[in-house]
């Protein structure tokens, strides 16, 4: 694949690689992504209506339920060749792996460090104090839907995730545009670059200096500003950037 020759040479003379994951790159494990039609049993709502504080405050059930259905059935998902190959490549290269996803492939496919912009599907925190609420305490309480809170009388647990109109974790955020000023090539895969700040994560490297390239079946909003579009899957890429970055 020659467009993968291209990426892996850039990757090879770079000081320092970002890449910048979506919701496109756990497709091939079966996960949905969010702007892609969904099906089934959800196929009425769209996800970024129920990703909002203003909806968990109107039906918290309903918020709960669609949580508990999403870890599901990324739990029952597998990491796939793409995750595995990011893995691969940050053993062989200097490289920050950043991502919008909160279901845990990427560390569970072995990817060191990674940065999560948005949280964790897995974790659970208070609705009113955002502290942390321990896994017993909700299997305790599991035939409740959504369990109250042991933080707050007027607390409910909710998914540690970020959700529209919240701030992202400053730390992560800080991290990921230190990683976007000292990178000399960013990647973008699988998102569609309509959430910021992470969109805006590629062009910031952009704008000290790095060489920039996206990897996605379809055009998206970032795509008119990288110097290469590779417009295929993040499994079928990724691993043949790492074996053309072996053989050079
Ligand atoms: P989107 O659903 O907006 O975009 C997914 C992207 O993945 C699309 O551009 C698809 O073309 C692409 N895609 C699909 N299959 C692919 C494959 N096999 N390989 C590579 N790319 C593929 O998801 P995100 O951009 O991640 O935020 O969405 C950003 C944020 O919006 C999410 O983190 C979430 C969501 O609402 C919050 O929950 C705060």
């Amino acid at each position: 694949m020659q467009s993968a020759a291209i990426v892996a040479a850039r990757i090879a003379r770079a000081r320092h690689t970002l890449v910048l994951t979506g919701a496109g790159i756990s497709a091939e494990s079966g996960v949905p992504t969010f702007r892609d039609a969904q099906t089934g049993l959800w196929s009425r709502y769209r996800p970024e209506d129920l990703a909002t504080p203003e909806a968990f405050r109107r039906d918290p059930a309903l918020i709960w339920r669609w949580y508990e259905w999403r870890r599901g059935l990324v739990a029952a998902a597998a990491p796939n060749a793409g995750h595995r190959a990011l893995a691969d490549l940050a053993r062989r290269v200097s490289l920050t792996l950043v991502t919008q996803n909160v279901d845990g492939m990427h560390q569970r496919a072995g990817s060191p460090g990674t940065i999560c912009l948005h949280g964790d599907l897995f974790r659970n925190i208070c609705s009113i104090t955002r502290l942390a609420i321990e896994p017993e305490w909700i299997a305790a309480h599991g035939d409740e839907e959504p369990p109250p809170s042991p933080h707050h009388p007027d607390g409910y647990a909710r998914p540690g995730v970020v959700w529209f109109g919240e701030n992202l974790p400053q730390d992560a955020l800080d991290a990921a545009l230190a990683a976007a000023r000292r990178c000399d090539v960013v990647l973008s895969i699988g998102t569609s670059g309509m959430v910021h700040p992470a969109a805006g994560l590629p062009g910031e490297a952009q704008r000290n200096g790095a060489w920039f390239a996206e990897i996605n079946p379809q055009r998206t909003a970032l795509s008119d500003g990288a110097d290469l579009v590779v417009a295929d899957t993040a499994a079928r890429v990724l691993p043949a950037i790492v074996a053309a970055l072996s053989g050079a």
